[in-house]
């Protein structure tokens, strides 16, 4: 498995595949893999014939530095699981100052209001620094498609709206979210939670469920309520924001119920911060 750490190496490689009709899919993440991360790989090892993983724990995405400090990380464990699965797998593990040459900072975007709510209210800054990597990665990997999980719904969305303001010739792929037998949305996070503290995480599934369960029999208010009254029962659970939205410009709706709607949810357990949404219809 060919594992690149610098920027003009990997880019002049994956012209030359290009330049010989290969086609590249392209797996953005931060590393810590699990089952989810595996997933959106296999995908496009399916649909490309080259599979690029970057992994790069991305700076200015953190709102909080201790976030950032215990952010889960096993660079070896990584590249062994990944080679174990195919040899057309292209590892890019950049260091910060290869990928912010010009200093870590953040760039400007539009992303025409899609970063109002959700995690975008609660994590200031969080969106304009994925994209700021996204745009970089996306600049140098020449790739078809590039693969993103709905887990990170609100993030897939600001992607898609990036690709579009930028005119990238990227398509994004959307994946489903990967969870465990339990209804836990797999996360890198998820390793910081101990056995009790992933059960309990369970009822943020188990949330989103029941606005799921409920939509057509009460009102959007009534739903918010009771989820917010049920998760109050369990001291470990934190909810910040539970919101039923469009899935297309992400505005909280409080009425018109459509196909287009998604219940989301973030909530801090047992001090650890998880993120999880579902489609309701
Ligand atoms: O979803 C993630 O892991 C990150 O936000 C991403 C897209 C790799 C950018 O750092």
């Amino acid at each position: 498995m060919l594992i690149f750490r610098d920027t003009s190496r990997v880019q002049n490689h994956l012209h030359n595949l290009k330049n010989i009709g290969k086609t590249i899919g392209f797996v953005p993440t931060m590393g810590s893999l699990h089952d989810g991360h595996i997933s959106l790989v296999k995908q496009s090892l399916i649909q490309t014939d080259i599979t690029v993983v970057s992994i790069f724990i991305n700076p200015t995405q953190f709102n909080n530095i201790d976030d950032l400090k215990t952010y889960p990380s096993d660079i070896d464990k990584d590249l062994k699981l990944l080679s174990s699965i195919s040899d057309k797998i292209i590892v890019f593990n950049p260091d910060p100052d290869e990928l912010y040459s010009g200093g870590i900072r953040l760039e400007d975007f539009n992303f025409n209001g899609l970063d109002k709510y959700m995690e975008g209210e609660f994590r200031k800054h969080h969106f304009s620094g994925v994209a700021t990597v996204v745009n970089k990665l996306f600049s140098f990997i020449e790739a078809d498609f590039a693969y993103f999980g709905e887990k990170d719904f609100q993030q897939l969305r600001i992607i898609e709206n990036l690709i579009k303001e930028k005119k990238f010739k990227i398509k994004l792929i959307r994946c489903e979210t990967i969870r465990s037998k339990d209804g836990l949305a797999l996360s890198s996070r998820n390793n910081k939670l101990d056995f009790s503290s992933k059960k309990i995480a369970t009822n943020l599934f188990k949330a989103l469920n029941f606005a799921k369960e409920k939509i057509d029999e009460i009102s959007i208010d009534e739903i918010e309520q009771k989820i917010w009254d049920n998760l109050s029962n369990f001291k470990q659970i934190k909810l910040e924001y539970f919101v039923i939205a469009d899935e297309q410009n992400l505005k909280p709706i409080k009425t018109i119920k459509s196909s287009k709607n998604r219940a989301f949810i973030a909530a801090y357990v047992s001090g650890v911060r998880l993120i999880d949404n579902i489609k309701l219809y």
